[in-house]
């Protein structure tokens, strides 16, 4: 089965064609981050103009780079949020008129469980059940995965994501946006062992996270040492990250341990963190547990994961209804 993918649910307009949901024969990925860079964070109304603007030749170019023509599309997914509405819109309503003009189905994708599936567009993947943690700009969560469509959150976020606190961090040092690269790269040149920031592990059998006391904790670091500090932004990095990749890798292993699981995924933009992927690949070789995590490609926003977990609901004729609408929150 040829499946489309299409995903605007921020600020990456993405298209791909994915067979069978594991073969990618394209992926096109379009980012914005130049046009909001100036603002320091993505601005909605901003986001879905640039989508407007993109989404046809990008839709077009994913067909092109696969050498397939619009007839040889089985079936549609497109992501149905949680994201930003507008820049959703976008994405849903162009994947709605394609299929009705197609006459194929159209399966409307959670973004999260596109993020989950994002691990079996490698070839060597985990097996079911397994652990996955999602770490993104709009998400942290782990998941007890049973299925490419059953999963049950075992905890996330109660306040800002791990993608966001990087961003955020990095805003405060002034180093801009995107964040998570920067620091992550500054990181290498600093000792994470200088300045210790605080690790929120809430319950300890709680599979929960809390970022902003970790971020308000870096701000007043650097309120209180207004001229030193700048000299040494690398340790600040360092220590920040290690801070927010200890709970992570905790909290997932802690997971995998409570649910006898073998193998843990790590999934979403934040995974290309080089740091959380060494640290975490260490914690669970001790517990004799596997890592997986997807290339850097397919960690942040694509429109692969898209197709493939939407071949899994297509091909057991789940499709949504024409009157669908896109949804701003996962619920
Ligand atoms: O999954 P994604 O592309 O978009 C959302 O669904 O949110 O994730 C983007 C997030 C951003 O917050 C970005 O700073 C973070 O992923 N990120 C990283 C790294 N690369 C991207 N965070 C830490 N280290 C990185 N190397
Ligand atoms: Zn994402």
């Amino acid at each position: 089965m040829i499946v489309l993918g299409i995903e605007t649910s921020c600020d990456e307009t993405a298209a791909a064609i994915v067979e069978d949901g594991q073969i990618i024969l394209s992926s096109v990925v379009s980012s914005q981050v130049s046009v909001h860079k100036p603002f320091g964070g993505v601005v909605p109304e901003l986001a879905s103009r640039k989508h407007l603007e993109a989404i046809v030749p990008v839709v077009e170019n994913a067909l092109a780079d696969a050498c397939l023509q619009k007839r040889h599309v089985d079936g549609i997914a497109a992501t149905q949020g949680p994201g930003l509405v507008g820049a959703l819109l976008v994405g849903f309503s162009f994947a709605k008129s394609m299929a009705y003009g197609l006459n194929v189905p159209l399966v409307g994708i959670n973004h999260l469980e596109a993020h989950i599936n994002s691990v079996f567009l490698e070839s060597e993947h985990p097996s079911f059940p397994f652990i996955s943690l999602l770490v993104s700009g709009g998400h942290t969560a782990v998941y007890y995965v049973q299925s490419h469509t059953t999963y049950d959150m075992m905890g996330q976020t109660r306040d800002d994501a791990a993608g966001e606190a990087f961003d955020k961090v990095s805003k405060m040092l002034g180093l801009g946006y995107p964040g998570g690269i920067v620091i992550d790269r500054l990181s290498k040149e600093g000792s994470a062992e200088k300045i210790k920031f605080p690790r929120a592990y809430l319950d300890k059998d709680s599979y929960d996270f809390s970022f902003s006391g970790l971020k308000t904790s870096v701000n007043r670091y650097i309120q209180m040492n207004p001229e030193t500090y700048k000299n040494h932004i690398p340790d600040i990095a360092a220590g920040f990250q290690e801070a927010v990749v200890e709970v992570l890798c905790f909290k997932a292993i802690h997971a995998a341990a409570a649910k006898g699981c073998q193998a843990i995924a790590v999934v979403g933009g934040a995974a290309a963190n080089s740091r959380l992927n060494m640290k975490i690949r260490q914690d669970a070789q001790k517990k004799g547990i596997d890592v997986y995590i997807p290339s850097l490609s397919l960690c942040g926003d694509n429109a692969a994961m898209v197709a493939a977990a939407g071949f899994h609901h297509l091909k057991r004729g789940e499709t949504c209804p024409r009157e669908a609408d896109v949804y701003s929150r996962a619920t």
